[in-house]
């Protein structure tokens, strides 16, 4: 009964309409953070002590470094004329190197950031999740994301503040970023929650310490330098610091003192007061850090996580059988074993399909612990599809109730896919890509799509054309075969094509090594 409830009320929660390959990319990274399909990123903060780049005790940590970066890649931002933001800039070496980005926490944290990187999720996305994963992870609230950055070229003009600058020049800084006085002193104690001061990177503001709980030297902001929490304004107000930003021995870099006294401590001291008024104030001056990008770059709408959602949707034409395996994530549900999940499809007859129940896979969780999802998978063993029919729909009944997207179904397109008579030859290493291209439909453009990197780093799709065969080689009587002979064994391709002016693109990728001797 409970479960039903709470899926009915699932059903109400808006989300996009699935699929989007962008959103689905970055809903993946947003939400699957732990146990089963978890991306990797929360899993590099647990505990929020973490720091992969060296041993316990260095006084340093991945979600400070996180946040860190993401502040410096967007305080470049000038309102006036849109330049600079968050662009992913600061992984140029030209910019590591300035002064005002001393220390090796950002190479660290673009270093750590890689492997979410894809076609879809830019470096400068990946920059902004890993600072949402670490305050979301490490006790703090949760913060709207939006995607779709682009990443810069080229380096930015410099920006960001320096400790020794005059609070004017604080202030014309944050007003160039797009921020008030009063937002500068929010931006400063929400960042500052986390971390502090190294040694290496600012010896004249940090001496050796001598701590062996903090072997790195870092004098930290707050006690509680791992957790989000308002004790850098708590302590500030009581006198309790020992920020090297406040009660440094040389007042000229006590910039933090100066930027929470500019109002005569009005806001700070309504941040000690209230810890409900601080976890408000940074939530919105997090996502307006992230979301502060470069002129004519359009971010997504807030990405929320969709209640069902297909994932690995993968077809694969094996002679004269079209297999379909994927699996459905349900959100905000724990394990139930008495859940039935079956999944539904309708075919290009007008006919709907149902399985039996659907193997249970494992539970994620997200937001550090906050929610749960479960997950179930559908393959070839229990779904034998008929090619000619093919399935133009998937939906889900659980426990008897249908999700279907509100009556869309979950479209899948079964135009082209991948033929398991692809094959490799070992000696020299070649291979040979077959493509089933469904008869019937008007395929303009059928080609290979190449996932790699350009000059400066950034994912981007390389397009293999696929010459159509000069007479039609039969897959079974519903599809055609179209062929691309390649070398490189390690390339891994995606399927792209063109229908009715639509670039479509399989979300599934394959090496020809990975099929039979030719
Ligand atoms: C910001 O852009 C304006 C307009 O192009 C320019 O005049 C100003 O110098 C820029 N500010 C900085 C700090 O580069
Ligand atoms: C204090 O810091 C400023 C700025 O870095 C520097 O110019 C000055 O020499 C320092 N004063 C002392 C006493 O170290
Ligand atoms: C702000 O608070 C600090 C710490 O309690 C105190 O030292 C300072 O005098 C206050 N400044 C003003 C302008 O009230
Ligand atoms: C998650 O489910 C619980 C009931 O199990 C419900 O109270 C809560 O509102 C749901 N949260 C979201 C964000 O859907
Ligand atoms: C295939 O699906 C069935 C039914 O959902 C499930 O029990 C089985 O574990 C799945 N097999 C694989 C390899 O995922
Ligand atoms: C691939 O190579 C084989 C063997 O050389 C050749 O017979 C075939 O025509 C080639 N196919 C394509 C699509 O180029
Ligand atoms: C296929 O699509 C192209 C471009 O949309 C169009 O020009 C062409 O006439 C179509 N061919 C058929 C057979 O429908
Ligand atoms: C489809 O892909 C081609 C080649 O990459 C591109 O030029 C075109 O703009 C794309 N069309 C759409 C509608 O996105």
């Amino acid at each position: 009964m409970n479960v039903l409830l709470t899926l009915t009320y699932l059903s109400a929660v808006r989300g996009y309409t699935w699929p989007s390959p962008q959103l689905d990319a970055l809903e993946t990274v947003r939400f699957n953070q732990e146990g089963f399909n978890a991306g990797g990123l929360a899993a590099l903060i647990q505990p929020c002590t973490a720091y992969i780049f060296g041993g316990p005790n260095t006084g340093r940590s991945d979600a400070a470094d996180w946040i860190r970066t993401a502040y410096h890649d967007m305080a470049t931002y000038n309102k006036s004329d849109g330049t600079g933001g968050m662009d992913a800039s600061i992984r140029f070496i030209e910019e590591q190197e300035r002064p005002e980005n001393a220390g090796n926490g950002f190479d660290n944290t673009v270093i750590a950031m890689n492997s979410q990187i894809n076609r879809y999720v830019s470096i400068a996305d990946s920059l902004a999740l890993a600072a949402i994963v670490a305050i979301e992870n490490c006790g703090g609230p949760e913060i709207a994301f939006r995607g779709g950055r682009s990443d810069a070229g080229e380096p930015n003009a410099p920006g960001v503040p320096l400790p020794e600058q005059s609070l004017e020049t604080h202030i014309a800084a944050f007003a160039r970023q797009g921020f008030t006085p009063t937002e500068m002193i929010g931006l400063v104690a929400c960042g500052h929650t986390f971390g502090g001061v190294q040694h290496d990177a600012f010896p004249d503001i940090v001496g050796e310490l001598d701590d062996p709980t903090s072997i790195d030297d870092v004098a930290h902001f707050d006690s509680t330098f791992v957790t989000f929490d308002n004790a850098i304004a708590t302590e500030y107000i009581s006198g309790t610091t020992r920020s090297p930003l406040i009660v440094g021995a040389n007042d000229t870099t006590n910039s933090d003192k100066q930027i929470f006294s500019s109002d005569g401590n009005t806001t700070i001291l309504s941040f000690a007061t209230s810890a409900e008024v601080y976890t408000s104030t940074c939530a919105d001056l997090f996502a307006r850090m992230l979301d502060t990008v470069p002129a004519g770059v359009e971010l997504t709408e807030v990405i929320t996580p969709l209640p069902i959602k297909p994932s690995s949707v993968e077809f694969v034409m094996n002679q004269d059988t079209m297999e379909l395996s994927g699996q459905v994530r349900l959100w905000n549900t724990t394990e139930d074993p008495s859940l039935i999940v079956q999944l539904q499809w309708s075919d290009h007859l007008g006919e709907t399909h149902t399985t039996g129940p659907l193997g249970f896979l494992g539970t994620s969780s997200s937001t550090g612990g906050k929610y749960s999802a479960v997950w179930y998978t559908f393959n070839s063993s229990s779904i034998h599809l008929d090619p000619a029919a093919g399935v133009r729909s998937l939906s889900f009944l659980i426990n008897g109730v249908l999700e279907d997207q509100n009556g869309l179904g979950f479209a899948v397109q079964d135009a082209f896919m991948i033929s398991s008579t692809s094959c490799q030859i070992e000696n020299p290493p070649s291979g040979r890509i077959d493509v089933a291209v469904r008869n019937g439909v008007n395929v303009t453009r059928l080609y290979l799509e190449e996932m790699t990197t350009d000059n400066v780093g950034r994912p981007i799709v390389v397009e293999l054309d696929i010459t159509p065969p000069a007479s039609p080689v039969a897959a079974n009587p519903a599809y055609t075969v179209w062929s691309m002979n390649l070398t490189d064994p390690n390339a891994l391709y995606g399927i792209g094509a063109q229908i009715g002016g639509v670039n479509y693109s399989t979300t599934d990728q394959h090496r020809f090594v990975e099929f039979e001797v030719c």
